[in-house]
C-alpha cells in the first residue's frame, strides 16, 4: 500500500493532467488516479473517475470510450461518491477491487479478494467492456463487473441469477440523473414458476416483460425483440441451465446497442446513431395502459385497440377460449413440461381442477412444449398485432379449498341445507367474498352417485350457456366430493308450478313464454351447439332452476351422456330417469337419443302451461293422462280448457296454442316424428306457424304413472311386464 503516500507533486501531476496509462490493465503495482483512465484494447470502452452531469461528486465508472455520449454503462461506489479528486482505484495482492480516497484505509467499494490463492492477480477492463479480474498467467475470471450490473445490459452481458449463488444480474436504476445510486426501479429476470422478465419497484411489479417465447419476451410488444431479419442488429437469447438462467443479445453488423433501466422507470433499448451522434430509444416499456401489473385484473383482458381498453375474457361454447395475440400471463405459478404438445397441453388442462389457461411454451422450430396456469389470471393483454395463441378455460373452473366451503356454509349445518340433491345434499354457502352459491355435496359414505358426480364434473366445465346452471368450481378434500354452483335464488320451477299456489300466479304468461323459450334454448346448445353433444335424459320441472330475474337454467347433468359426432342413440340396460318425462322407447327399450330429450321437453312445456303434473291423480275428463289429454283438447279445439286455472285468462292465445302445438310434437309416439330442438326453437317463435296434424301422443291409453317426481331406476328384462323399479335417489 505504498501508493498511498505518494508525494502531494506526484499526485497533482496525475489530477490535473487528463492523460490514459495506455493500458487496459492494472496490477497491485499500478493504481489509477482520478484523471487517468484504463482503455480497452481496441479503444471501445473506458474506465475512471467521472461527475454525472449536475454534481460534482465524484464515481468510478466505465463509459463508451469513443462515443461522444461518455455516460456510464457500469458504476463501482453508486452508494459511496467522493467529494474531491482525491479518488483511487487499485487491486490488492490478494485480488480485491478499492475505490478508495487518499489517506483513507477504508475503501468507499471493494470486490471480494481471493486469500487463499497467491497467483498475480490483474484486472483488465475487457473490449466488452467487462472489467475482469483474474490471474496474471490464467484466462479463468475471478471476478466480473458483468455480474454486477448497475442501470445498463451492455451486448455480450447475461441478465438473469445464478441458481447456484444466488447472485441476480439484475439493472437498477439510478435514483436521479445526478445519482447513481440504487433506485426505486429493477429490471430482471423472476426464477419463480416459469421464469419471465419483470420491472419491479418497492411497492410491487410494476411491468411484465412475460416469458420467453422461443423469439422474444411475450409481452415486450408486437415488435420487440421479434424477428431477427427486422432487428439485425439485436441477436438474442434465453439460456436456462442448472446454474444459470439469462437473457442476453449480441451486437451484429457492429451497431451499438444497450438496455437501460431509466431513474423514472422506463426500460428502453437504445442504438447509438453515428450521423446524429445521439442514442435512438427503438422500444421501451412500459409504454401504454395495459403494460402496467396488472391492468385488468382477473379474468380481464387488455387492449388498447379496443374502447374500453379492459374487457372480459367471455365464454364460448367451447372447453377453451383461444385468445389470439395474447401476451403470456404471469407466470409464478405457472409450469412448463417441453415434452407434450399443444393438444397434450389441452389434455392435462382439462383433466385438472385448477388449471385455468395453457399455451405454446416456444414458438421456434415450429413450436414446441406447454406452459399450463394454474392461478387466476390477472394481467392478460392482446396486442393487434403480435402474441401469440393463449387458450383460457372459459368455464372459469376453480378448485376451493375444504376450509372455505366449511366456513361457507356454517360447516354444513342444517340451516344452511336446501335440500337433496341428485347424489346427496345441497346446501346455500356465502364465499367470503359474499357471494352466495349452492354446494352440492357428495355423502362420502354413501359410495353411490361417485360416477354421476364425476359425470356432472367432466361434462358442465365444458359446457356454458346462460340457460345452464353455472358451476363455479368444485372441492374434493380427503372423501369428499362437492360441487360449487352459482346460488338460484327462486329455486326451481316445480314449486311455481306445482307446489305453492301464490307462486304459481306470480309466474304470468310472459314469464312463462320466457321459461319456456329459455329452456328450449338451452337444450338446443346441449344437443347441437356445444361442442359436444349431450343429452340430459333427466329433463324436468325440478331440474329448471331459477335465478334472481326468474330466467331458467338447466341443472343436474348427474345422468347426462355425451354423444359422438355420428351418433344418434345409445341403447342402456340401466333406464334412470323420471316418470311422466321419459319416452317410450327409452322408458321400455332402454334407447335413448336427442329426441328423448325432445319428449322431455313437450311433457315439460305442458305442465307448464296446465299448472300439472304429467303424472298424478289429477283429473284428465276421459284421458288417462296429462299427454292425452292435451291432444284430445287439441283436436277439439277447446284447448284453452288446458291452461293453467292461477293464469287467471291473462295470456296470448297465439303463444299458448303454439306452445301446445309444438308439446304434442314433442311428445308423439315415434321419435322420428318430432321435431329436433332448432325446428322447436323456430316454431315457438314463429307468429306464423301452420298447425298440421299432430299425432297421438304416447301413453295415449295408459296412466302414466304413480305420482312421482323422483328419479326412477328401471331395469329391463325384455317385457314390460317384468321391469323393476327403484328409486335412485330423493330429490
Ligand atoms: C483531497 O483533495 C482535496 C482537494 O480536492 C485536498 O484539499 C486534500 O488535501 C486531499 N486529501 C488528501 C488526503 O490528499
Ligand atoms: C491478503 O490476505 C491476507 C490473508 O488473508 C491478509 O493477511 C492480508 O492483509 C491481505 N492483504 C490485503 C492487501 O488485503
Ligand atoms: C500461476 O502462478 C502462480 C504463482 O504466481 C502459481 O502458483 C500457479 O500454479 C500458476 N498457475 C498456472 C495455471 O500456471
Ligand atoms: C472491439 O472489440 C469488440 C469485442 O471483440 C467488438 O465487438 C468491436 O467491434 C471492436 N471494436 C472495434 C472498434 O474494433
Ligand atoms: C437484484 O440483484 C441483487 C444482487 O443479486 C439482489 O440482491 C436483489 O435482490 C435483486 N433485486 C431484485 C428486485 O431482484
Ligand atoms: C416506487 O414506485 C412505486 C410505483 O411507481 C411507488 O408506488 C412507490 O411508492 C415508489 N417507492 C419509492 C420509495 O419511491
Ligand atoms: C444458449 O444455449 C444454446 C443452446 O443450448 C447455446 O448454443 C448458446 O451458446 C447458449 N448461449 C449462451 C450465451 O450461453
Ligand atoms: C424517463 O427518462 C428518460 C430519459 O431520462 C426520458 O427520455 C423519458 O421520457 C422519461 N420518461 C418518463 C415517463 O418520464
Ligand atoms: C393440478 O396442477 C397443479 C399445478 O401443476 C398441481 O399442483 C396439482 O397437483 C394438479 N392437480 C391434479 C389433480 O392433477
Ligand atoms: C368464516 O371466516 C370468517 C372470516 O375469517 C369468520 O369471521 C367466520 O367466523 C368464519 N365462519 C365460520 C363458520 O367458520
Ligand atoms: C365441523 O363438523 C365436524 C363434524 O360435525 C367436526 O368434526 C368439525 O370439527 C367441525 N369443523 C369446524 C371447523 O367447526
Ligand atoms: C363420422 O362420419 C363421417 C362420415 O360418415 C366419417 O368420415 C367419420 O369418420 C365419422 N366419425 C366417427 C367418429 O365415427
Amino acid at each position: 500500500m505504498s501508493e498511498l503516500n505518494l508525494p502531494a507533486t506526484i499526485f497533482l501531476f496525475f489530477t490535473f493532467v487528463s492523460i490514459s496509462i495506455a493500458a487496459d490493465t492494472l496490477t497491485p503495482s499500478r493504481q489509477l488516479f482520478d484523471g487517468e483512465t484504463l482503455v480497452s484494447a481496441n479503444g471501445t470502452f473506458a474506465l475512471g473517475f467521472f461527475s454525472p452531469s449536475g454534481t460534482t461528486n465524484r464515481y468510478l465508472g466505465i463509459w463508451y470510450h469513443n462515443l461522444a455520449d461518455h455516460a456510464a454503462v457500469w458504476v463501482a461506489n453508486r452508494r459511496s461518491p467522493l467529494n474531491n479528486l482525491n479518488g483511487t482505484f487499485s487491486i490488492t495482492v490478494n485480488g480485491s477491487l478499492h475505490v478508495l480516497s487518499l489517506g483513507n484505509s477504508a475503501p468507499l467499494w471493494s470486490s471480494p479478494s481471493f486469500p487463499n490463492s497467491s497467483p498475480n492477480f490483474i484486472s483488465q477492463l475487457l473490449d466488452s467492456g467487462n472489467l475482469v479480474v483474474r490471474a496474471v498467467n490464467s484466462s479463468s475470471i475471478l471476478w466480473q463487473s458483468f455480474d454486477y450490473p448497475t442501470d445498463t445490459m451492455l451486448p455480450g452481458m447475461k441478465l438473469g441469477p445464478y441458481l447456484t449463488t444466488g447472485l441476480d444480474r439484475n439493472l437498477t436504476a439510478w435514483l436521479s440523473p445526478s445519482d447513481p445510486s440504487p433506485g426505486n426501479y429493477t429490471i430482471g429476470i423472476y426464477a419463480e414458476g416459469v421464469p419471465q422478465l419483470v420491472l419491479r419497484t418497492s411497492g410491487g411489479w410494476l411491468w411484465r416483460g412475460g416469458p420467453w417465447n422461443g423469439f422474444g419476451f411475450s409481452g415486450a410488444g408486437p415488435t420487440q425483440f421479434y424477428d431477427i431479419s427486422l432487428y439485425r442488429v439485436f441477436l438474442s437469447g434465453f439460456n436456462v441451465t442448472k446454474e444459470e438462467i439469462f437473457y442476453y443479445f449480441n451486437t451484429v453488423n457492429g451497431a451499438i446497442t444497450t438496455l437501460t433501466m431509466d431513474h423514472n422507470g422506463t426500460i428502453r433499448r437504445n442504438e447509438w446513431a453515428a450521423s446524429s451522434e445521439n442514442w435512438n430509444i427503438d422500444w421501451l416499456a412500459p409504454s401504454d395502459y395495459c403494460d402496467f401489473f396488472p391492468a385488468c385484473g382477473t379474468n380481464g383482458m387488455c387492449d388498447t385497440s379496443s374502447s374500453p381498453v379492459c374487457r372480459c375474457v367471455e365464454g364460448f361454447d367451447d372447453d377453451f377460449m383461444l385468445v389470439p395475440g395474447a401476451k403470456l400471463p404471469d407466470t409464478r405459478e405457472a409450469v412448463e413440461d417441453m415434452s407434450i404438445d399443444l393438444d397434450g397441453c389441452r389434455a392435462r388442462c382439462l383433466m385438472n381442477c385448477s388449471c385455468q389457461a395453457y399455451a405454446r411454451a416456444d414458438l421456434s422450430q415450429g413450436g414446441i412444449g406447454c406452459i399450463i396456469w394454474t392461478a387466476e389470471i390477472i394481467d392478460l393483454r392482446v396486442y393487434a398485432d403480435g402474441g401469440q395463441d393463449f387458450f383460457v378455460r372459459v368455464a372459469e373452473m376453480s378448485l376451493f379449498q375444504f376450509t372455505q366451503v366449511v366456513n361457507a356454509t356454517n360447516n354444513f349445518s342444517n340451516a344452511n341445507k336446501l335440500g337433496e340433491g341428485g347424489f346427496g345434499p345441497v346446501y346455500k354457502g356465502k364465499l367470503l367474498e359474499g357471494e352466495d352459491v349452492a354446494i352440492k355435496r357428495l355423502s362420502a359414505r354413501s359410495g353411490q352417485g361417485v360416477e354421476e358426480f364425476k359425470n356432472e364434473l367432466m361434462l358442465i366445465a365444458k359446457l356454458q350457456h346462460r340457460n345452464l346452471v353455472r358451476l363455479l368450481g368444485c372441492c374434493i378434500h380427503a372423501e369428499e366430493k362437492m360441487l360449487i354452483y352459482e346460488f338460484m335464488p327462486n329455486k326451481s320451477l316445480d314449486l311455481f308450478l306445482f307446489t305453492d299456489v301464490d307462486r304459481g300466479r306470480e309466474l304470468c304468461w310472459t314469464r312463462r313464454f320466457h321459461i319456456i323459450e329459455g329452456i328450449a334454448q338451452g337444450l338446443l346448445y346441449l344437443h347441437k351447439h356445444s361442442r359436444l353433444r349431450v343429452i340430459h335424459r333427466d329433463l324436468k320441472a325440478s331440474n329448471i332452476l331459477l335465478d334472481a330475474d326468474m330466467n331458467p337454467k338447466i341443472s343436474d347433468f348427474g345422468l347426462a351422456r355425451i354423444f359422438d359426432a355420428n351418433q344418434t342413440q345409445e341403447n342402456t340396460r340401466r333406464i334412470v330417469g323420471t316418470y311422466g318425462y321419459m319416452s317410450p322407447e327409452y322408458a321400455f327399450k332402454g334407447l335413448f337419443s336427442v329426441k328423448s330429450d325432445v319428449f322431455s321437453f313437450g311433457a315439460l312445456l305442458l305442465e307448464i302451461v296446465s299448472g300439472k303434473r304429467t303424472t298424478g291423480f289429477h283429473e284428465f275428463g276421459s284421458s288417462c293422462n296429462l299427454l292425452a289429454y292435451a291432444w284430445v283438447l287439441w283436436n277439439d279445439e277447446t284447448w284453452m280448457e288446458l291452461v293453467d286455472p292461477a293464469l287467471d285468462k291473462q295470456f296470448r292465445r297465439d303463444e299458448v296454442a303454439r306452445c301446445i302445438y309444438v308439446a304434442l310434437l314433442c311428445v308423439q309416439e315415434n321419435a322420428e316424428d318430432r321435431p329436433d330442438m332448432s325446428d322447436v326453437v323456430s316454431m315457438l317463435g314463429n307468429e306464423n306457424l301452420c298447425f298440421h296434424g299432430v299425432k297421438e301422443p304416447a301413453f295415449f291409453t295408459m296412466k302414466i304413472a304413480p305420482d312421482s317426481k323422483h328419479p326412477f331406476e328401471l331395469h329391463v328384462n325384455n317385457s314390460f311386464n317384468q321391469l323393476s323399479v327403484s328409486v335412485v335417489a330423493g330429490r
